[in-house]
């Protein structure tokens, strides 16, 4: 099921993730990290807040396959013609069919984010251009990582299932849990009817806000 946050509005999606995949999917990419971090691979990133690393780190499934800088706009993230899937994604089986199961028509960028144990990831706003609607499926391995929204009215909407999609424009953060956490987050374009539903119904409060970050 995927849920906006914010709305009870859920819409199927097929098939329904299991609790075995979920955590199939949480042990591959952490065994991933410890991986990529030993041999420091380019793979591996640290998130940054305004050009500072802060505690997630950032597995890429997908490579921009354009000239230097193309895909890197907002607007972007969601081009199936930008991306290619980047050799990791060829070692996650268990991630490749989670994200086969999202309602995507196409898929383009593909991240994987990890909070560490004892972290969690600051609010911030992913962008803040009023034309652009990211079409996206936010994915959590565990109720342990806890992502939530924060309008403009200073309400607070907290991810109740496991897939969700909300406002990118919208100031979001993750709780810091005990334990490392796992998150995907898939770029692409909804399939017809989810677009419908899901675009179209964003109340006002979680349209772009006015207020800076
Ligand atoms: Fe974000």
């Amino acid at each position: 099921m995927l849920k906006v946050l914010g709305r009870n509005l859920t819409i199927k999606c097929k098939p329904t993730v299991n609790a075995d995949l979920r955590q199939t999917v949480e042990a591959e990419t952490l065994e991933l990290v410890e991986i990529l971090a030993a041999s420091q691979s380019p793979f591996l990133e640290q998130f940054e807040l305004r050009r500072q690393p802060c505690g997630p780190k950032k597995i890429r499934l997908s490579i921009r396959n354009g000239e230097e800088g193309s895909g890197r706009a907002p607007a972007d993230y969601g081009n199936p013609d930008l991306r290619d899937r980047s050799p990791l994604y060829e070692t996650l089986p268990a991630t490749r069919e989670l994200i086969e199961s999202f309602p995507l028509e196409d898929v383009a960028r593909i991240l994987v984010l990890v909070d560490p144990a004892g972290w969690g990831t600051p609010l911030h706003r992913d962008h803040q251009l009023p034309d652009v609607k990211q079409e996206f499926v936010w994915f959590r391995t565990s109720p342990e990582k806890q992502l939530y929204v924060i309008d403009d009215a200073d309400v607070r909407a907290d991810t109740l299932g496991f897939a969700a999609w909300f406002d990118s424009r919208q100031r979001h953060g993750v709780e810091q849990s005990p334990h490392p956490t796992v998150s995907i987050r898939v770029d692409g374009r909804f399939k017809a009817d989810v677009r419908e539903n899901l675009l179209a119904s964003i109340t006002p409060s979680l349209e772009l806000g006015t207020k800076p970050t």
